[in-house]
């Protein structure tokens, strides 16, 4: 059976390393359209979506995000970066960070617009990778006070972010277990 929508999600996969190519208005006015389209439970769409392409923002995001690390003192987590380049983010030309009240099902609506945005990006072409480490950046009282800066309203928390962008290294989809299909005939 042909399936553009299915192809598409079998052939997405976490790329973590972007060439400098940026994205084209087209592209990003894409990936807004489809982060606006995703469903919201009780279709409350309190949801705000920072689409940030300058890169210098997103290079203070990936440093504090590599600074909370050093103060967590999480050497496993330094170690697994430092061997994918020393970025958190990836260089990637658009980090879309999602913000929320919080709420029951906030975290469930940003990560089906997160998907949302991702098979976006694949079908025209692009690569992401889905990030819950620049949580780590906007935490509270951490002293960076990245949320404000971003102009995100009072009272919301950091969802999930999306790096997207040109990849600069292949991966292979993950590997599927059929086992985790419970069928109930
Ligand atoms: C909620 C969530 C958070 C994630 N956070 C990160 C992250 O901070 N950094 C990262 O490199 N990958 C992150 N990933 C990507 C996963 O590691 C990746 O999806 C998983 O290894 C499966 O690989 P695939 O996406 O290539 O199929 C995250 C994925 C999800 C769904």
């Amino acid at each position: 059976m042909e399936n553009t929508v299915l192809d598409t999600i079998l052939a997405r996969s976490s790329i973590r390393a972007y060439t400098g190519e940026p994205l084209t208005r087209e592209q990003l006015a894409a990936l807004k359209a489809a982060a606006l389209a995703s469903p919201t439970a009780m279709n409350r769409q309190d949801q705000r979506f920072v689409f940030i392409t300058d890169s210098e923002i997103i290079d203070q995001i990936d440093k504090a995000v590599f600074a909370m690390l050093i103060k967590k003192e999480d050497k496993a987590m330094i170690e697994r970066i430092w061997q994918r380049g020393g970025k958190t983010l990836y260089n990637a030309p658009l980090l879309v960070c999602i913000f929320a009240k919080p709420a029951h099902f906030a975290g469930v609506d940003a990560g089906i617009a997160v998907q949302d945005i991702a098979l976006t990006a694949k079908s025209l072409g692009l690569d992401s990778c889905i990030l819950g480490m620049p949580a780590m950046a906007f935490a509270p009282d951490n002293g960076y006070d990245l949320v404000s800066f971003l102009g995100v309203p009072d009272g919301m928390e950091f969802m999930i972010a999306i790096a997207v962008g040109h990849r600069a290294m292949d991966k292979a989809p993950h590997e599927v277990n059929e086992a985790h299909i419970i069928e109930v005939k």
